[in-house]
């Protein structure tokens, strides 16, 4: 699949079955997406993968935070997907190239890494909220002081039965100018 195909193709995907990359391709995609351009090669960023019962550990620590009233329904979102990958910021504090850099060459690839997902067949969503501030979760996934929990990607394949469609392009002529139009 060329770039172009998949970005137009890809989609955040609701519904993720089995299965998911297992951590050989996992590894492997995720060393093709750290060639996203990032200032300084810092690779200010890490994964924790959570599979089967270590997404009931998750599950746990949300469900604790939630409250009882909302502890079966918080447990079954962490479901949704066979692989949830945890994404943690983890910026070179004090350096040259200033922390927002840094966190841009992590979405950078972050979102490579989604669009090589896509390109064997594999879907995903970005899938962020209150959680990434949750304690448990942070002690679980052993985030030191400086490290930000971006959310997780949620990893699976793609219901067959499914119906998303390709999105709608955006109109981007009100965001492009050149110099010449605002003299
Ligand atoms: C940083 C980030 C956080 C996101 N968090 C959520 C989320 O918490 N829940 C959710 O349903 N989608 C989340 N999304 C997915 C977006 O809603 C989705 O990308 C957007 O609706 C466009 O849809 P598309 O990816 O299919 O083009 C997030 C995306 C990004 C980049």
């Amino acid at each position: 699949m060329d770039v172009t195909t998949a970005m137009l193709t890809r989609r955040s995907e609701h519904v993720l079955l089995d299965p998911a990359p297992d951590d050989n391709e996992f590894t492997y995609l995720l060393k093709v997406a750290a060639a996203a351009p990032d200032h300084g090669l810092l690779r200010p960023w890490r994964w924790v993968l959570l599979r089967g019962g270590d997404r009931d550990a998750l599950g746990a620590c949300f469900a604790e935070e939630a409250g009882e009233d909302r502890r079966s329904q918080v447990i079954a979102k962490i479901q949704r997907a066979p692989l949830l990958a945890s994404l943690i910021f983890t910026p070179v504090r004090e350096h040259k190239v200033p922390s927002w850099e840094q966190l841009a060459a992590t979405s950078g690839m972050a979102h490579a890494l989604m669009l090589l997902l896509h390109s064997r067949g594999f879907g995903s969503i970005w899938r962020t909220g209150q959680l990434v501030h949750s304690p448990r979760a942070r002690k679980l996934l052993d985030l030191g002081e400086g490290e930000e929990l971006l959310g997780w990607l949620y990893i699976g394949t793609p219901d067959p039965a499914g119906t998303r469609k390709r999105r709608v392009l955006c109109d981007v002529s009100g965001r492009l100018t050149t110099l010449s139009a605002v003299a």
